[in-house]
């Protein structure tokens, strides 16, 4: 019953949130995303992440990649604008996700460093959690651009974190088994060191808010214990991000739906062994569009 209730509401706080297509839109309307990542032999993270975010209806998805060897292009999405070795500047757009196949090298602490220094709404997952954890003047930057800002309720410059279990534990200098033991006290923790929204990944995803609101996400099966899956909840939560989201309910929103996507294609047979992590962006879509 408690499940119900959080589906039900996670269900109708979405619909609240997520933007009409207005008849007289255009792609602006729906914000420019820029994903960031992908050290040298790692394109793929960036490529998933930047398909997801197409399909959860960002009107404009930049790719710029950190390492070498990038691809011109992604033969099919076309749609999207890759940028190689740390080419892509932040100043136009409306959202940034970052760290998805990163690394923790040089290019990749100077990505970070920019992208902290941008009002624009953050995303940071992966290889990016890894460098907060390393670097403190980076995660004291990150610290200081949550604490500006009227009120966490409506952060000026939100920004949600994505760590899985090991990751958390990185950030704080614990083990994850001592994260896994108490996850929502974790996410809270962290929330509160950061200043910023946590979602705390694996069954049962955790997402805390520094002004105190957490919730455990209802949806989602072990179809999505494969690799990219992470590098698509980013994706997704970057969109809605570029789409206008606060915080908060981008990333209750983001987690609901990719959760759901993965519930939809076990039910269709399609799970939940031997899930393509790139296969849930166009469920995605099409769970978008059914209300
Ligand atoms: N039930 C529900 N959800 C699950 C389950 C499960 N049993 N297992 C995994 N998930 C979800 C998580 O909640 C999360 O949203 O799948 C996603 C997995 O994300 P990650 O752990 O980040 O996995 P991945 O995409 O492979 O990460 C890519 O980034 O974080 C680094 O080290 C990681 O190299 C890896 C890369
Ligand atoms: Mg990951």
């Amino acid at each position: 019953v408690a499940a119900d209730a959080a589906r039900l509401n996670a269900t109708a706080l979405f619909a609240t949130h997520f933007p009409a297509r207005a008849f007289a839109s255009h792609k602006g309307t729906f914000g420019s995303l820029a994903v960031v990542g992908g050290d040298t032999g790692m394109c793929g993270a960036p490529i998933l992440a930047a398909r997801a975010a197409l399909h959860t209806g960002a009107g404009k998805i930049h790719v710029g990649f950190v390492g070498e060897g990038a691809p011109p292009y992604d033969p099919p999405y076309p749609e999207l604008m890759l940028h190689p070795s740390g080419s892509l500047g932040f100043e136009a757009v409306d959202a940034i996700a970052i760290g998805c196949g990163m690394g923790t090298g040089a290019a990749a602490a100077s990505s970070l460093e920019r992208a902290l220094a941008c009002d624009a709404p953050l995303l940071i997952d992966a290889d990016a959690l890894n460098l907060l954890a390393r670097e403190k003047v980076l995660a004291d930057s990150l610290a200081a651009r949550g604490a500006t800002g009227a009120s966490h309720a409506a952060q000026a410059r939100p920004c949600v974190l994505t760590p899985h279990p090991l990751e958390a534990a990185r950030l704080m200098g614990c083990d994850a088994a001592t994260i896994q033991r108490n996850r929502l006290s974790a996410a809270r923790s962290l929330a509160a060191r950061f200043r910023a929204i946590i979602v705390l990944k694996g069954a049962g995803t955790v997402v805390a808010s520094p002004d105190g609101r957490a919730a455990i996400n209802p949806t989602g099966n072990a179809a999505l214990a494969t690799g990219g899956t992470g590098d698509v909840l980013g994706g997704i939560i970057g969109a809605l991000l570029a789409q206008g989201l606060p915080g908060y309910e981008a990333a209750l929103a983001g987690v609901y739906l990719h959760g759901l996507a993965a519930e939809t294609l076990t039910a269709a047979g399609r799970g939940p062994a031997g899930l393509a992590a790139g296969e849930l962006a166009s469920t995605v879509r099409e769970l978008l569009n059914r209300s």
